[in-house]
């Protein structure tokens, strides 16, 4: 039995994508992931092959260089991804959801002609600049410019924390056209890395998630082209509120891999560790906290699946996907505890598994809006937004 629940009925399909992205993960991600994690390093090959395979563009329709395929199936493959290597996992998930996904919904047919075919056909990576020094959580406090003058907008300003950075070719980023009005003064644009004054600061060094890619973008009297504006002037605080709810998905469907990777690892080790004559996971201690986890994990899938199917059919979504987010990385992080705990002082002991899933964990709680930050998501779609 192995414990498999077949609670959520996913199709042949999804199960036959499944088995591709984890025998990709396996043969691709999991012989080097060690060595990512201690070197701060990025997949580049892997990626690169990921790419090869369609698999960069999952949920992009055919005509724009995707695979055509539901947002289940992009949901299923970073959590693949991400139960060998969280890192890996938000590779892909920033690229779909964040660099390429607000290209597809309001982006004109020259700027899908011009970047979503090569982001959807993995020749290129994109990302996404909305976070700033003083614009994390109160994302609306974007302090980064966009002045008009001629055929261009002059962009200026710092974002932080982005994921992809350095390696992207493509990046969404959202900057003040009309000071003083708030978040209606915010625009979107396309930005291509290389264009003068545009430049990176170091890679961060960071707890976990270490074979992604993450550091600061610096904008220098960049010169935009007029046609890059994504959507209108204004609809900026928009197109990156409505992006990071189809993103949610994905970082939940990330924690969701990352604890499942850790949960088979201790379930394996459960089996094999003997002490006092018996496997340790026949102790009610170790066997009740695996039947926790796996609980725990099938109702985050429900979650998740669920949001991504909401999504697909076109309803409204963008609670599910908080929820999902929040309940998914916080059993993730329950989960990796659990698991460690289980692997007692072997697990304690850098490349092993469950080490790096312990601190890959973590992240998921913060990114893509805080768990605080899902909370008031959610409580807004029940209560309505709060008075100003
Ligand atoms: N879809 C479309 N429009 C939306 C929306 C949504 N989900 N949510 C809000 N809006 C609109 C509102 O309707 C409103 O428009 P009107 O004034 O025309 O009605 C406008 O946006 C402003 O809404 P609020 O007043 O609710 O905005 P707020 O300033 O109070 O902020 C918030 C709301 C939910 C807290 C928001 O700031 C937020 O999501 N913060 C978290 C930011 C975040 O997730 N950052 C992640 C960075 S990316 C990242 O982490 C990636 C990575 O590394 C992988």
């Amino acid at each position: 039995k192995g414990g498999k629940s077949m609670l959520f009925q996913t199709s042949k399909e999804h199960e036959d994508l499944r088995k591709e992205i984890r025998a990709f993960a396996e043969t691709e991600i999991k012989p080097i992931a060690f060595e990512l994690d201690q070197n701060n390093e990025f997949p580049t090959e892997a990626i690169k092959k990921f790419g090869e395979m369609g698999f960069m563009g999952l949920p992009f329709p055919k005509k724009y260089g995707g695979m055509g395929k539901d947002i289940l199936s992009y949901a299923i493959a970073v959590e693949e991804l991400s139960r060998i290597d969280g890192g890996t996992g938000v590779i892909l998930s920033a690229h779909v959801s964040l660099g390429s996904w607000p290209i597809f919904a309001y982006g004109t047919e020259e700027q899908k002609q011009k970047y979503l075919i090569p982001l959807a056909n993995g020749s290129k990576i994109g990302a996404f600049g909305l976070t700033e020094e003083n614009a994390g959580s109160d994302a609306g406090e974007t302090e980064t410019t966009a002045e008009l003058d001629g055929d261009y907008y002059i962009l200026n300003g710092t974002k932080i924390f982005i994921t992809n950075a350095i390696v992207a070719d493509t990046y969404v980023v959202f900057a003040v056209t009309t000071p003083g009005i708030g978040t209606k003064g915010i625009s979107a644009f396309i930005v291509e890395k290389g264009w003068e004054g545009f430049t990176f600061g170091d890679h961060y060094d960071k707890l976990g998630i270490r074979s992604s890619s993450t550091a600061e973008l610096n904008f220098n009297n960049v010169k935009v082209p007029k046609e890059n504006l994504l959507g209108k002037e204004g609809q900026g605080f928009r197109i990156a509120m409505a992006t990071l709810d189809g993103g949610r998905i994905g970082i939940a469907a990330q924690a969701l891999g990352i604890a499942q990777g850790a949960y088979e690892n201790a379930v394996q080790y459960s089996k094999e560790r003997v002490q006092f004559g018996k496997p340790v996971g026949f102790n009610q201690a170790i066997s009740f906290k695996i039947s926790d986890m796996l609980t725990k994990l099938t109702t985050a899938r429900f979650l998740v699946y669920s949001a991504a199917e909401l999504k697909e059919n076109d309803k409204p979504y963008g609670m599910e996907a908080a929820m999902a987010k929040q309940y998914a990385s916080d059993i993730a992080l329950e989960v990796v505890n659990d698991a460690l705990q289980i692997y007692g002082g072997s697990g304690y002991i850098k490349g092993i598994e469950v080490e790096r899933a312990y601190r890959d964990a973590k992240i998921t709680t913060i990114y893509e809006g805080t768990n605080e930050i899902q909370r008031v998501v959610i409580a807004s779609h029940i209560l309505g937004r709060q008075p100003k």
